[in-house]
């Protein structure tokens, strides 16, 4: 594994070797054992948005190796200016011993990789959130004791996190069923990939997806980049609440994830959302651990 740009690229068996790693370090991490796995090695962080967990995660994650980690904002390098990407790619690569970035496009990210000679990380895109879905797999792990033969259940828009929530669920053996309304549907390439599993279902009914569902996983409707969508993404979204109601059709003993931000009273109740709060901050917490194992996996 040389980048992680996208869960399409990892098999099964590299999936579960982050996983692995990653529960290995964060029990060492809760135990006080120091792991200065990337000492003397340097992270370039570029968001072209927003972030909370991811900033910090991959921030604290680096010093926790023994690394340094630079924040390195879009609007203030070059390229917010128009510097090519295949330059700045060019360029980092001479500095830094991995790049890690945040943008729009899902091009960008595959340039980066292509024209740089260091691993680059994916830390989401319009297309995919992979080392989200990472964590959200590891906490899916932690709490049912395995993945092979749960249902998981995503109610809401085809976005970066369902993209990559059916690739991740089918590679790692899980029931996958997604709900969303017309024209909201995932990305094609990743309808293509889950065509070749029976155990993948499409519905507009969110009760259908969430039927004995073992997981129910929901994300933001107007996700960043989007905010003029808004008003016509409420309308379009509306029934596709994760609330009590939704709930009683899944198993009794179902876990609720959400990759946070949360708009209570849209996407998830206020109720759901505080049920599940154990599941829910675990999952941002295992950012941090995941990522230390990407991290390591790529740069050690
Ligand atoms: N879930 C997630 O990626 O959060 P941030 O946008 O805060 O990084
Ligand atoms: N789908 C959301 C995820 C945020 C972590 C977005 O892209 O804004």
């Amino acid at each position: 594994m040389r980048h992680l740009l996208k869960l399409l690229d990892l098999s099964k068996e590299e999936i579960t070797d982050i996983l692995n790693l990653g529960d290995q370090l964060k029990y060492e991490n809760k135990h006080g054992i120091e792991h200065h796995l990337l000492k003397g090695k340097a992270l370039g962080m570029i968001f072209e948005k927003a972030s909370t967990r991811t900033r910090v995660s991959f921030e604290v994650g680096m010093y926790q190796l023994g690394g340094h980690a630079l924040f390195l904002s879009g609007n203030e390098l070059q390229i917010g200016r128009g510097e090519p990407v295949e330059d700045t790619a060019r360029v980092l690569s001479r500095y830094l011993d991995g790049i890690m970035i945040r943008t729009f496009a899902q091009e960008e990210v595959e340039k980066l990789a292509e024209y740089g000679s260091i691993p680059v990380i994916n830390a989401l895109t319009d297309f995919a959130h992979p080392c989200q879905v990472l964590a959200d797999l590891m906490t899916v792990r932690e709490f049912k004791g395995k993945l092979e033969g749960l249902k998981m259940c995503f109610i809401g828009d085809g976005n970066n996190m369902m993209n990559s929530l059916i690739v991740g669920g089918l590679k790692m053996g899980m029931d996958v069923a997604v709900a969303c309304p017309d024209g909201y549907h995932p990305a094609d390439e990743v309808l293509e990939f889950a065509a070749a599993y029976p155990n993948f279902l499409m519905t507009d009914q969110p009760a259908e997806a969430a039927k004995g569902a073992d997981v129910v996983i929901t994300d933001v409707w107007t996700s960043m980049g989007q905010e003029e969508e808004r008003k016509k993404r409420e309308e379009a979204f509306a029934g596709y609440c994760i609330d009590d109601s939704l709930m009683s059709v899944a198993n009794q003993d179902a876990m609720v994830l959400h990759c946070l931000p949360a708009h209570r009273g849209e996407e998830i109740s206020a109720e759901v959302m505080e049920k599940n709060e154990k599941f829910i901050f675990e999952e941002a917490e295992n950012r941090l651990h995941a990522q230390k194992a990407v991290l390591v996996t790529l740069m050690k």
